[in-house]
Order: structure tokens, then sequence, then C-alpha cells
């Protein structure tokens, strides 16, 4: 052990290492993603020892972690806190092993906010200003010109106004759509039309040509985007999905795209990922597919957030990003 302090002083939070040089370990999904965060932790914390997850490696008092292996928290039952190596923690909340009070915080932004506002716009822009028919066009060989639509005819909807979901939010007003955004709780935002639990979830949807799914899973997300939901969106709508794959059901959304209720869905996320090869989604003339990469972690922003927030939980403060259980993120 490397001289942590017990659960109880934990509980009280108090510092486990308020004096020493603190072991990190890391359990992340790859060999360069391990080097990459190595890195990028021993440049921010130069007194910080960095190991790699192992059945041999040392106790450590803090863990940076992507969907670690099997077994992770029975090898590391010292650790003070856990740092996801991302916004999400879905993953890490589901794990039945994941000790009950280890305290677990999540990047915030950490350069993510600004890739997923440019995904949103690219997609939201493509289909508000028709480009797909211009490269239909350009196949044929086809001079043709369509009438211009303002943007402010077209409502868009961002369901999930976390730091992710405003940084949408804020670069679609900016190219002229209106904006409406959903939260759990009552938010009061410049230009953004808030929705919250007390609205609830139907006149926000109806009123989405646009809807941008950016909210956690949660036990309350989880299938949210069903038949009766995606029915709620006006008739041609786009979905845009940047959240988990397990917030839509997939049968329902094919389902509406094919009857043409739907116009659309660009698609980030996935139930299963990689998207299996046979998958509908691959060849539907409706959907367009990328591979989870929305908002991809920037090694080098989120290690110095992390290293911040060990030198904060060093001296005994309560740093942000701190995962509420009860409500799942
Ligand atoms: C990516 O999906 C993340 O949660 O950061």
């Amino acid at each position: 052990m490397t001289g942590l302090s017990s659960g109880a002083e934990r509980g009280r939070g108090v510092s486990p290492r308020a004096n020493a040089s603190p072991t990190i370990v890391l359990g992340l999904r790859s060999a360069d993603a391990t080097q990459e965060w190595t890195q990028a932790l021993s440049e921010a914390l130069p007194h910080a020892r960095i190991v790699t997850d192992s059945a041999d490696a040392p106790a450590a008092d803090y863990a940076v972690l992507w969907r670690p292996q099997p077994g992770f928290f029975a090898r590391q039952p010292g650790l003070a806190a856990v740092f996801a190596a991302g916004a999400g923690v879905d993953w890490l909340l589901t794990d039945p092993t994941l000790p009950a009070a280890l305290p677990i915080y999540r990047i915030e932004d950490g350069g993510m906010a600004e890739q997923m506002a440019a995904y949103c716009a690219h997609e939201a822009l493509r289909f508000h200003y028709r480009y797909d028919r211009y490269e239909a066009q350009q196949r044929e060989g086809v001079w043709q010109e369509w009438p211009y639509v303002s943007p402010a005819r077209c409502a868009v909807g961002v369901f999930g106004m976390g730091k992710m979901g405003e940084a949408i939010a804020r670069a679609l007003a900016a190219l002229g759509f209106p904006v409406r955004g959903y939260s759990r709780s009552p938010r009061a935002l410049v230009g953004i039309e808030c929705f919250d639990d007390s609205h609830g979830l139907e006149p926000f949807l109806q009123g989405a040509q646009v809807l941008v799914v950016a909210a956690p899973l949660t036990p309350a997300t989880r299938n949210l985007f069903d038949a009766t939901r995606l029915a709620q969106l006006p008739r041609g709508a786009f979905l845009i999905n940047v959240a988990r794959g397990d917030l839509v059901v997939e049968e329902a959304l094919l389902a509406a795209l094919d009857s043409g209720a739907l116009a659309g869905a660009a698609l980030d996320v996935f139930r299963t990922e990689p998207l299996p090869r046979e998958h509908r989604f691959w060849t539907h003339p409706r959907v367009r597919i990328t591979p989870h990469v929305a908002a991809i972690t920037v090694v080098s922003e989120s290690a110095r957030q992390v290293a911040r927030r060990i030198t904060q939980l060093g001296l005994g403060e309560v740093p942000s990003g701190l995962v509420d259980r009860s409500r799942a993120y």
C-alpha cells in the first residue's frame, strides 16, 4: 500500500496523501492511450508515479479509467478517487464491482464541447440547407439551384444541457437556428428557450425540427426515445445522437426513417460499438454514421484537468466534476 487513508477518513473528505507524491494507475483501452496519458500526466504532475493496470501494479491513490479490464477494482482496493477519461460515466456506474463510496470525477469539456458543437452544427446545416441535394447533383453533373430557406424556420432542440449541450445550443443559435434546450432542472440561458421536467418532454419535442440527443445515459434516459417519443417530433425532423446509443430505441428509429416520419439521422453512438457490419444503419439511405468521434478526449487538456483535481484533493478541497451517483452523472 502507499500509505492511503482509511475509507472513513476518505468519507470525511480528508486528503489521502496531502504530503506525498501520489501514485496514479491507468486502466485505459489501448497502449497508445496509456502512453499518451502517462506522458501528459507526468508533465502535469512531475512528482506523481504513473503506473499501468496489471496484476502486479503497485497500490495506487488515484485511477484514470476508460472501460478498464475486469477485476480492476479488486486489484486496486485503496483508491481515493477515480477519474473517467471522458465525459460519460455510464460504463463505470453500471460496473457491479465499483466500490459504493468511491468518488468519481468526469472530464468537464476538456476540449470536447467544441468538437461536439462542430459536429452538430455540421449536421444541422447539412440537413437544413439540403447540401445532400448538391452532393447528389454533382454525382449526376447537374447544375441546379434550390431556393434559400432561412435557418430561422428550423428550430433545433438540444436534449441535455450540460457543458456539451450548452456548447451545442450556443453554436447552433449563432448560426441562426432558433434553439430550445431541455434539462432536468430549470435553466435560464440568454437566446435559448429553456424547457425542463416541469414542462414535460412532449412540448419540447413538438417544436424540434432537429433533435440533438446530448444527455448522459442514466436509468431515466435509457430507451427514452422510443416510438412514442419519436412520433412527437414534427414530421420530417432530423435526429442527431452524440450521447449514447442506448437512449434511442433502434427499431423505433429505423421504423420512423423507413416511413419518412423522420427525414434522417446522424448517429455517432450505437448500442453495440463497433456497429456490427450487418446492421441496417450502415446501408440506410437516411442514416449518416460516424464511429463515436463527435468528441474525442483531448488527452493533454484532460490530463491537466485531472492533475488540477488531484492537487485540489491533496489540499482537502472538493474539485468540480464530481459525479452525483443518485443522478448517475
Ligand atoms: C465519450 O463518449 C465520452 O463520454 O467522453
